[in-house]
């Protein structure tokens, strides 16, 4: 996702500079171009050799250095970098950065830089909470850095609170949005995901294989591109992406209560959850003891959500079904478009290879009103990102 940006990477001198390290690799692995530059405090922490081994550019620490690969380098990276992070980023250099103190090759940079511009403050929680920094981190704010919220927990002076550095992925999380085009700002989208649990006792339940992967994609791929995202998720194993706000669910009968009473405000809904067909029809209050007879669950039919909110589709809102087959995929999947009202639905067989539900690709078919359109095997995120272009498309 990152192929041909240029990540300059800012390194203070704190504890989590190590984790940069494999911040650092990520972003390669990504695709980026990364250019690291060091404080010196920061060098106390981390070799430069290090993230040059990690980046495979050389590491800048010092201004006045002359053997460098621009002319004017502070100057010639600012205007090169696609975004600049600085993780970790001391209270130090959080109030140089709110004053315009540009005293080394960091804060020089920083101040030269018209991209956007991350800062991933890591700190001792008195530091992080003192007045100062925290109008620190307010004045930056104003001049449109982004700052991200450190975590809670033990710190490296033994003090327990606020002042981690998020671990690498979550950094990783905050740069794709950042530099993703933000085509879906204003919308409300509704995603339901995973599977649903129908009680029969206490103890026990039907539910379905669902892994939840292809609804939270979507609900990832559409923050990423600015839309205002709630995911009504059933029991999943996954933990909620970047700006999602989650409503966790169990049954059929409590993912229609989320969903019917936030679809008439959603713009656009992505039904990816595998909602029970049936459930038992009469719970039982109390662990049902087994004996030697044969035992059968008389099971009624639950209600169908897409159906309902299909029925009730307001003008321009865009609503989309999923349909996992084993037979007659195309066929079967089109006449779930037209009996419930939808303007798209995303069909895959579970007899693919390299679809289905624990995996993270899958084989999708886009099927609108007048179009199919095959995506082929894609990740589920790259399909996310395919099936919301098709969405918006459909919008205009
Ligand atoms: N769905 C729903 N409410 C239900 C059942 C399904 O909203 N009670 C939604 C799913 O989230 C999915 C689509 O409907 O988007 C699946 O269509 P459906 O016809 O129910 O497919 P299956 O459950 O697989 O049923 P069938 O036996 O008809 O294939």
């Amino acid at each position: 996702m990152l192929k041909g940006k240029t990540i300059v990477v800012g390194v203070t001198g704190g504890i989590a500079a190590y984790k940069s390290v494999i911040l650092v690799s990520e972003l390669k692995k990504q695709g980026a171009n990364v250019h690291v530059v060091m404080t010196k405090n920061a060098t106390e922490f981390v070799t430069p050799l290090t993230f040059e081994t990690r980046s495979g550019n050389r590491c800048i620490s010092d201004m006045f250095e002359r053997n460098f690969e621009y002319d004017v380098k502070h100057i010639s990276l600012a205007k090169a970098a696609d975004l600049i992070i600085v993780a970790p980023a001391t209270a130090n250099f959080i109030a140089k950065a709110a004053h315009g103190i540009a005293d080394d090759m960091l804060t020089t940079v920083i101040l030269a830089a018209k991209c956007p511009k991350l800062v991933a403050p890591a700190m001792n929680t008195a530091m992080y909470e003192n007045p100062a920094t925290q109008d620190n981190l307010k004045k930056i704010q104003e001049y449109g850095f982004e700052v991200i919220e450190p975590n809670e927990g033990l710190l490296a002076c033994g003090d327990e609170g606020k002042g981690k550095m998020p671990e690498p992925s979550e950094l990783l999380e905050h740069i794709l949005y950042a530099l993703t085009e933000k085509d879906m700002q204003g919308l409300s989208v509704l995603v339901t995901a995973g599977p649903t649990q129908e009680a029969i006792d206490p103890v026990r339940y039907i539910t379905n294989h669902s892994s939840g992967k292809m609804g939270y994609e979507i609900a990832h791929a559409a923050a990423m591109r600015g839309a205002d995202v709630t995911l009504v998720s059933g029991p999943t194993a996954l933990s909620v992406p970047l700006n999602v706000s989650r409503v966790d669910i169990t049954s059929s009968a409590d993912m229609y209560d989320a969903v019917v009473q936030r679809a008439p405000k959603t713009d656009m809904l992505f039904k990816a959850a595998a909602v029970a067909d049936y459930t038992p029809a009469d719970p039982a209050d109390h662990k049902l003891k087994k004996s030697d007879d044969e035992l059968s669950i008389p099971l009624t039919r639950t209600r169908d959500i897409l159906a309902e909110v299909g029925a009730n589709k307001k003008a321009g809102q865009i609503i989309c079904g999923f349909a996992m087959e084993t037979e007659d995929l195309l066929k079967n999947a089109r006449a779930k478009l037209e009996k419930k009202n939808l303007d798209m639905i995303c069909a895959n067989s579970l007899r693919t290879e390299g679809a289905g539900f624990a995996g993270d690709t899958n084989v999708v078919t886009l099927i609108t009103k007048d179009e199919t359109i095959e995506l082929g095997k894609l990740t589920k995120l790259e399909t996310a990102h395919r099936i919301l272009d098709k969405a918006l498309e459909i919008r205009k």
